[in-house]
């Protein structure tokens, strides 16, 4: 092994510098690189890129700051079957996460890691998941051999200097993140433009709050603040810490008077959480505003009096960019318009970009997402897209026209609801409210989404996704639930919490709600729900509003319409309880008494 050049770490901290040595030994890289975050550090990455074959700077006229990449199309997703929770007892991980045996996984890595950087460089990448200095804040280094994911977390998180100089106030644990593409290249190898290896695994080792991911370059895979350290390894440091990490979005909801209510609202994939995240109120809510905090990612920490307050630990948007468009999403689009990473969409003849869903008519002619020649009339032949589903923006958060005022709040913002959701054609309402914290949380622990053509598999059959955590969670799923029971004991104000389906369909298939802007008239609900403004009608399953409860001003909505959007069809529920058996069946074990007897008091109701 040469060794590798030496630059000057940017911080004093022995324990960080020792690691990052024993590491480079263990990685064999060319280089070290610590990142230091700056504006010229980053355009000579791009440029490195560029010239790489990574990235194309895309159009500057059309998409200032816009670069564009495509991965290999066997690196274009999360891999679920290949990540890992690895802790001590099996028991721990619990049924929903894989597992293998630490000091053995442990030792594979090892092996993989071996040499995996040669002729490539390590950055050193610090970053901070939430604002820089703020107490609901968390520290990470990731050590990478990627420079589109050192430009990709510059986007999504905070990194660089300022990360260093907390670390150097050594107050808090930093969470170490081992990432390699998994290609090292001989002397001489050209390289490829999307590194990656065909093998990946994706590993959390939770009791020594490690991450070590191999083989991918591609989003949840690599860019290891979110999912990896946002979630699964957040989720088992709030649970010790008595706070919660969530997979949810924050919006505040800003009445004429000037009023703001915040919310967390959890949907699993494909349901729209961004859409729901970045709201624009439709005709006849004058003066109301929709403010986005996060879309993705939640943390949320009772302070000293008893209220959930809640921080965005990102700081961009990684949005599936198919579907979103101006008059789908123009909050999202303004948001992308500029210093935006697109992967894996379609690219114009002009040296822009398209997707399906971003305008009503295709270009006449683009290149698709594997870089082939695409007309409409060849996806029309083929049934291929142009961009692939998951085909992603990468943008800062700050860019976004509905960004709050308080989203880099240190403190973070009061949480007055928490909103569940799923997809479902039947059963489910439009909206309804949990009698209390514990029926909540069963909501919550319950909630069931159909699986869309974009998920593969099934189309149309309900999947359980218990709080839209199951591939999140980084512990036992029932013990997550009782730990989501305990923390009530901390709040002088318990949220209340929801349950909204925007895809209910009438019997002959067509969705019974239009959805987008006029999930505000829900939303409206919600906010005075929680402020006792309004009324509802008691259910077997929860409280309901009626007709006249709902703000109609600007849609005309048929009375019927909405009774058969609102029906509790009790012969559906008793179905859909026993669908909420097969999950509690695996997690017997660990289920708390709470989740027993909300089931049964449902059964008892119905
Ligand atoms: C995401 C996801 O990418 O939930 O946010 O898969
Ligand atoms: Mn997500």
């Amino acid at each position: 092994m040469t060794t590798p050049k030496r630059q000057t770490p940017p911080t004093t901290n022995k324990h960080l510098i020792r690691w990052v040595e024993k590491m480079a030994e263990l990685c064999q890289p060319d280089s070290i690189h610590w990142v230091d975050g700056s504006d010229a550090e980053n355009e000579i990455l791009c440029q490195k890129l560029v010239a790489a074959g990574t990235f194309l700077k895309l159009n500057q006229e059309l998409w200032p700051g816009c670069y564009y990449a495509r991965s290999s199309p066997n690196d274009v997703a999360r891999v679920e079957d290949r990540t890992f929770i690895c802790s001590h007892s099996k028991d721990n991980a619990g049924p929903t996460n894989n597992w293998e045996e630490p000091v053995q996984m442990r030792r594979k890595m090892k092996q993989k890691f071996r040499g995996s950087m040669r002729g490539r460089t390590m950055y050193v990448l610090a970053f901070s998941m939430g604002p820089v200095g703020s107490p609901m804040s968390q520290i990470g280094v990731q050590l990478t051999d990627s420079a589109y994911v050192v430009v990709s977390m510059r986007i999504m998180a905070r990194i660089g200097l300022p990360v260093f100089a907390e670390i150097d106030r050594d107050l808090k644990r930093v969470v170490p993140c081992m990432h390699t593409v998994g290609a090292p290249l001989a002397p001489g190898q050209a390289d490829v433009p999307w590194p990656c290896n065909d093998e990946k695994y994706i590993v959390h080792f939770p009791e020594t709050r490690e991450i070590w991911s191999y083989g991918s370059g591609y989003g949840g895979n690599a860019l290891l603040g979110k999912k990896c350290f946002a979630l699964r390894i957040a989720s088992n440091i709030a649970r010790d810490e008595g706070w919660m990490a969530e997979h949810m979005l924050i919006l505040g909801v800003e009445d004429p008077h000037g009023e703001k209510t915040y919310v967390a609202a959890a949907f699993p994939s494909a349901c729209g959480k961004t859409n729901f995240a970045m709201l624009i109120p439709p005709a006849g809510f004058d003066g109301w505003r929709v403010w986005t905090v996060g879309d993705d990612i939640a943390w949320i920490k009772p302070d000293a009096t008893g209220q959930l307050r809640a921080i965005n630990p990102e700081a961009g948007f990684f949005g599936v960019a198919p579907g979103t468009g101006a008059s789908t999403n123009p909050n999202a689009m303004a948001a992308l318009a500029r210093n935006t990473i697109f992967t894996n969409v379609a690219l114009t003849p002009e040296g822009g970009v398209w997707w399906e869903g971003m305008t009503d008519t295709p270009p006449a002619e683009c290149l698709d997402w594997r870089g082939e020649r695409w007309t409409p009339e060849i996806g029309k032949e083929t049934g291929r897209p142009a961009a692939h589903p998951n085909g992603r923006f990468t943008a800062p958060a700050r860019q976004c026209p509905s960004i709050d005022p308080d989203w880099e709040n240190p403190a973070g913002v009061p949480i007055s609801a928490f909103i569940f959701g799923g997809r479902r054609a039947h059963t489910m309402p439009l909206v309804y409210q949990s009698f209390n914290w514990s029926s909540g949380v069963y909501i919550g622990a319950t909630v069931g989404s159909e699986t869309t053509a974009a998920a593969g598999g099934a189309i149309g059959k309900v999947r359980r996704d218990p709080m839209a955590m199951l591939p999140f969670c980084g512990y036992h799923m029932a013990d997550y639930f009782r730990h989501w029971i305990k923390m009530q004991r901390q709040l002088d104000t318990t949220p209340r919490i929801f349950h909204v389906n925007w895809f209910r369909k009438d019997k002959h298939g067509k969705f019974l709600w239009p959805g987008f802007s006029q999930n505000m008239r829900v939303l409206r609900w919600i906010v005075d729900r929680v402020h006792g403004r309004a009324l509802g009608k008691e259910t077997p399953i929860g409280w309901t509003p009626r007709y006249q409860d709902i703000h109609w001003e600007g849609l005309p909505f048929a009375e019927k319409t909405f009774e058969e959007l609102q029906e509790v069809d009790r012969a559906h529920w008793k179905r859909e309880v026993m669908g909420h058996e097969e999950l509690f069946l695996d997690l017997h074990d660990h289920l708390p008494p709470e989740m027993i007897y909300e089931r049964e008091l449902l059964i008892c109701r119905l």
